[in-house]
């Protein structure tokens, strides 16, 4: 594996994201930083749980979904190298492109059929994969879409988990896409969602708006 240039990328919420190249191929390394207000020790255990966590369910998720693929892990460093996706965030073509909201809801929703509870969704956390030869047969297969950034989520089969995945995806997709017509409508379309679900989402919603 020979390494090449590192390059600094972009700084997320929790981890800092450097450009490198791995055999020719573009890579991406994601790391995870300390946290100066957390107890050291504390921080350190923090980043290596979501650094495991994230691994774990990237795998996971990788059988119903489109994620990046896995090229190292160093949990001591809290460091994750992975496949660099070139595309653009949901965030910024979903005004171009609003059937992408049906299928983004169609891929959440067999993301949680197999127990994979996000923790994070965002239309940043979401990427759009440009036509590329890397990448044709995993787009025919599972779509332009390619999940990231999973380590606040977890695994579990639970109504509540579930329809908690989605009232946070609501309330930041309302806020940024508020222009967009029918966006979160063309979500719950591709989501599917049953009764018993619609029932749980807006008993969470009223839980929050009355505490
Ligand atoms: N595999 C990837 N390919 C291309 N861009 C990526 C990839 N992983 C992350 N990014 C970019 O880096 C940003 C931050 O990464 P993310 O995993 O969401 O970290 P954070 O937890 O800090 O938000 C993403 O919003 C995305 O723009
Ligand atoms: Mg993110």
């Amino acid at each position: 594996m020979v390494k090449k240039q590192d390059e600094f990328y972009k700084k997320g919420a929790e981890a800092e994201l450097c450009e490198l190249t791995i055999d020719g191929e573009e890579a991406l390394s994601k790391k995870r930083i300390p946290k100066g207000y957390r107890d050291a020790t504390l921080d350190e255990s923090i980043r290596k749980k979501r650094t495991r966590g994230e691994v774990k369910l990237l795998a996971i998720a990788a059988s119903v979904v489109n994620v990046p693929r896995i090229i190292k892990v160093d949990a001591e460093k809290s460091e994750i190298l992975m496949e660099f996706i070139k595309g653009k965030a949901l965030k910024e073509i979903i005004a171009k492109r609003p059937m992408l909201c049906t299928e983004a809801g169609a891929r959440i929703r067999a993301l949680h059929d197999i127990g994979v509870i996000h923790g994070d969704l965002t239309t940043s956390n979401i990427l759009v994969a440009e036509e590329n030869p890397l990448l044709k047969e995993r787009i025919e297969k599972k779509g332009k879409l390619f999940f990231i950034d999973f380590g606040l989520g977890q695994f579990s089969k639970k109504v509540e988990d579930k329809a908690t995945d989605l009232v946070v995806f609501k309330k930041t997709f309302n806020a940024t896409h508020s222009s967009l017509k029918n966006g979160w409508e063309n979500v719950m379309k591709g989501y599917n969602a049953d009764k018993e679900m619609l029932a749980r989402m807006d008993a969470i919603e009223k839980r929050a708006r009355y505490h």
